[in-house]
């Protein structure tokens, strides 16, 4: 029997009809569900899966924080993702997610990142030295895959430092954009699912991702003989011990947190960056600004960790960057237990969609809420805002463990790239936002670029 839920509800039908567009446009429809139907509702993922989406930040904090112990992460990434990527932080919940979490989060504690600062900074020359080559064959250029290659090498080295060949690092990238890629076909699509079994194309993902499960174990392999101990990721997941056993992770377990944090910690950052550069081409005064304020704080030498905290203008633009567009634009739960939420009644099962871009974007909470405002962000700001109503990393305990870590590469990267080249957007190049696991620009961000 159905459960009636005191919300409004977009009929089954026409979930189902509309679902065909939103394959490929998912902000267009839930956009126009929020206008037709209000904060929060009743809807049908594919036209299949009954939900309740909710842009309202009380309904989001009330399933995220205030009574998350009722909300576990939907089969989407319990099942779905797990089936790839093992039971992992992402991936798990209950008392197996809370042991993965104690152990694991003081690898991301400021003073820990501190000692990943150095391995960012050589990632980003490098790949600075490789972008001047490019520019000197053509001034324009396509900014996302040069941070997406960035942001995942970011993530490479801080995991794995010296120990990963250039050759394992192209496999690791090669089969993690497929996985992704198939299993956000299998998540729109799920009437798909027999197709993929007969065409073998099931097969071929999970051969791809028996091999990077092979690589990555190679490399924990070798760094358990090596006499080394770099004072990276993958070590503080080698040298961390449950506190009840005092014994370590399995291999099984160390590769599927390695997978997360790869998978977690490259698009997510691409993308907010790709999008800062966007925006920021279309500010010059932000610009000017912003290389104000570096220039007070760093003068003409690198950018050091000390300096980061003085940068707040830096670190403003990416929030309003990510307000505007959060990589992670969507996320879900499923009720255990019954629950209800001021007389919304959540029946268990039910899947809850707290709808982050649809928060991000609500006039009832920002001020012109598509317009670029930096200064929403200034501190004495901050404090006016509603809580829930900003979450690019989420909120309550499943926080995402790579927030300060996420900052510290974005920061950096952008304060050492503004200083190093002039920027403006290519004329009349279509940019668009396409929302597949994150979101991101559909045809990528043209820029004409100058060295300084
Ligand atoms: C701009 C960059 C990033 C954004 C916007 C972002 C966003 C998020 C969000 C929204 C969640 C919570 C999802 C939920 O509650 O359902 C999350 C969780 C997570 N993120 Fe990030 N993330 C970013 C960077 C990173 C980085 C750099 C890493 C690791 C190196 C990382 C690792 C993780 C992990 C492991 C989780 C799961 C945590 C848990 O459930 O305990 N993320 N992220």
């Amino acid at each position: 029997m159905e459960t009636s839920l005191p919300i409004p509800k977009v009929p089954r039908l026409y979930s189902f009809t509309r679902s065909f567009r939103f394959v490929h446009h998912p902000l267009d429809v839930l956009g126009q569900y929020v206008d037709n139907y209000g904060p929060t509702f009743q809807w049908y993922i594919a036209g299949m899966q009954k939900c309740i989406l909710s842009t309202d930040p009380g309904f989001i904090q009330h399933v995220l924080q205030k009574n998350h112990r009722n909300y576990n992460k939907s089969p989407l990434q319990s099942e779905k993702l797990a089936h790839f990527l093992g039971q992992n932080l992402l991936t798990s919940n209950g008392s197996y997610w809370l042991r993965q979490r104690r152990l694991i989060q003081p690898g991301f504690h400021k003073q820990r990142l501190a000692g990943l600062f150095n391995i960012m900074q050589k990632v980003i020359d490098e790949s600075l030295e490789e972008l001047d080559r490019e520019l000197e064959k053509s001034s324009e250029i396509d900014i996302f895959p040069q941070m997406m290659d960035m942001a995942f090498r970011i993530v490479a080295r801080s995991l794995f430092s010296t120990n990963l060949a250039e050759a394992e690092l192209q496999q690791l990238k090669y089969s993690i954009t497929m996985l992704q890629e198939f299993l956000i076909r299998t998540i729109r699509q799920p009437y798909l699912a027999p197709w993929f079994k007969i065409s073998g194309k099931q097969r071929f993902h999970e051969k791809i991702n028996a091999k990077t499960d092979e690589v990555i174990l190679n490399i924990i392999h070798r760094r358990q003989k090596s006499s080394k101990q770099p004072d990276d990721l993958l070590q503080m997941l080698l040298d961390a011990r449950y506190e009840d056993t005092g014994e370590g992770m399995t291999d099984r377990q160390l590769i599927s947190e390695s997978a997360v944090l790869f998978t977690a910690g490259h698009e997510t950052s691409a993308n907010a960056l790709t999008w800062t550069w966007y925006l920021l081409a279309q500010h010059p005064k932000a610009i000017q600004q912003l290389r104000a304020e570096i220039s007070e704080v760093c003068g003409d030498a690198p950018v050091t960790f000390a300096d980061l905290p003085q940068l707040p203008y830096c670190r403003q633009i990416i929030e309003e960057s990510m307000r505007l567009y959060p990589p992670a634009w969507i996320t879900d739960r499923t009720a255990i237990a019954n629950d209800e939420y001021q007389g919304i009644s959540i029946p268990a099962g039910t899947m809850i969609v707290p709808y982050i871009y649809g928060a991000h974007h609500d006039p009832a909470y920002w001020e012109n809420p598509e317009a670029f405002q930096p200064e929403r962000f200034a501190p004495e700001k901050r404090k006016q805002q509603v809580p829930f109503s900003y979450l690019p990393f989420g909120g309550g305990p499943r926080l995402c463990i790579g927030n300060n870590f996420a900052m510290m590469e974005m920061q950096l990267i952008i304060a050492t790239m503004i200083r190093r080249y002039k920027l403006e957007l290519v004329k009349d190049y279509p940019v668009e936002v396409e929302a597949l696991v994150t979101l991101r620009p559909r045809y990528g961000v043209k820029l004409k670029m100058k060295k300084m």
